[in-house]
């Protein structure tokens, strides 16, 4: 029966975690998947998770009900209010809608579907992603009947920002299209606009009505600071921007299995809010009926008790640091140490818990298969999977895989 079925090959970031797994070779590192580690290379169970775990565990109240449609509503209060800013007006209108959804990929997901079904399209149904973005945007928006287009965005000569070319994309694209930002330390390449930048791609998403699908997996690993990686968001809020946020709680939380996330419909008017609302209602209901409990209840818990959310943000500063700190010694060891062709600054520059080490395809591979180090072929490289055990071998295989 199936005899027509293609075999699909495998995902391009988690196949490098399996390649790892299986790899006896005692010096490998993997730099793959963007998933925290401590300095020992082992997945963190932040200290606060493991508190709030514990009180649910001992929680004689707690059942195992159906959560509603759209998820924990005081999990998703105050992750709005993370999002939006406690003191938001468009939450105190009451104009944004939100939704629980399966991590990250599931508000992506959702999202994309409502625009598919909902959005006033002026043409095609078509996304604009950045070049490159996280490599599942593509599958996630036609699996929905939304074609990917792509924006530039990064520019291998400075290994920075292709500003004016991003820009004129903008201006050039037919009206009320939309566009797919990526709200702070940008996956895979670490570069995210200044401020000043961020003002200019609203002036001209409002002035040829774009609508702005901001997907935010990492706020708190650009800078430490949950407020301050919101900024873009609140922003375009402030500016009255059309727009959602993709809400993901796996690596500013360390809850990757828990599947717990949020999507974020900023809407012009309390009734057209409570109108989404249904909606998405209608369309998890057919998809999930409802979303898991056990990683809302977690982040209910942190978001809501202070004392709780300043710890939290304790072990955000913890592994935020921690991957500066790496940033830094790579950069002196390609630099002062090893004196690697080219110019390093990037590794510096660039944020959150990805480098896009500008290194070609080929030198990428070589790595792989030369020094058993597991990355993604566009060079990108999750800073966390480095440590003080493993770096200097890395920063020496990269200096091999660059002299060629
Ligand atoms: C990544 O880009 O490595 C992470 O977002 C994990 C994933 O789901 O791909």
């Amino acid at each position: 029966t199936w005899d027509s079925v293609p075999l699909a090959p495998p995902d391009s970031i988690f196949k490098l975690t399996a390649a790892y797994k299986e790899d006896t070779f005692p010096q490998k590192i993997n730099l793959g998947v963007g998933a925290y580690r401590d300095d020992d290379n082992k997945p963190w169970v932040l200290p606060v998770v493991k508190k709030v775990t514990d009180m649910l565990l001992h929680d004689p109240a707690l059942e195992h009900e159906y959560l509603p449609i759209t998820g924990l509503p005081e999990f998703t209060a105050a992750a709005a209010r993370l999002m939006f800013g406690a003191d938001s007006p468009a939450l105190a209108e009451g104009r944004v809608t939100s939704v629980q959804t399966i991590s990250g990929t599931g508000a992506n997901h959702l999202g994309a579907l409502f625009l598919s079904k909902f959005y006033g399209w002026y043409e095609g149904k078509e996304v604009y992603l950045s070049d490159p973005t996280w490599v599942n945007h593509f599958a996630i928006f036609r699996n929905v009947g939304v074609e990917p287009r792509t924006y530039p965005y990064y520019d291998a000569n400075t290994i920075g920002l292709a500003f004016s070319a991003f820009i004129e994309t903008l201006q050039t694209a037919p009206p009320r299209s939309v566009f797919l930002l990526h709200a702070c330390a940008h996956n895979p390449t670490g570069v995210d606009p200044t401020r000043e930048q961020w003002s200019q791609i609203a002036d001209v998403i409002l002035a040829k009505g774009h609508y702005t699908f901001f997907d935010c997996a990492y706020q708190g690993f650009a800078s430490g600071d949950l407020e301050g990686d919101a900024w873009a968001v609140r922003e375009f809020v402030r500016r009255n921007v059309p727009m959602l946020v993709c809400q993901s709680f796996a690596k500013n939380a360390g809850l990757y299995g828990e599947r717990v996330g949020a999507l974020h419909v900023v809407a012009p008017s309390a009734s057209a809010a409570t109108r989404v609302k249904t909606q998405l209602s209608v369309l998890q209901r057919s998809e999930i009926s409802n979303p898991p409990a056990h990683g809302a209840r977690l982040m209910a818990l942190i978001l809501n008790n202070p004392e709780l959310f300043e710890e939290w943000k304790r072990d955000i500063r913890t592994m935020a640091g921690r991957i500066i700190a790496m940033r830094q010694e790579l950069h002196g060891l390609l630099t002062d140490k090893y004196k690697t062709p080219g110019n390093w600054d990037h590794i510096v520059n660039q944020i959150g818990m990805f480098s896009f080490t500008g290194i070609r395809a080929e030198q990428s591979q070589a790595l792989t298969e030369k020094a058993h180090i597991y990355l993604t072929t566009n060079g990108r490289i999750s800073m966390a999977g480095l440590n003080s055990h493993n770096i200097e071998y890395f920063a020496e295989s990269l200096d091999k895989v660059v002299r060629g």
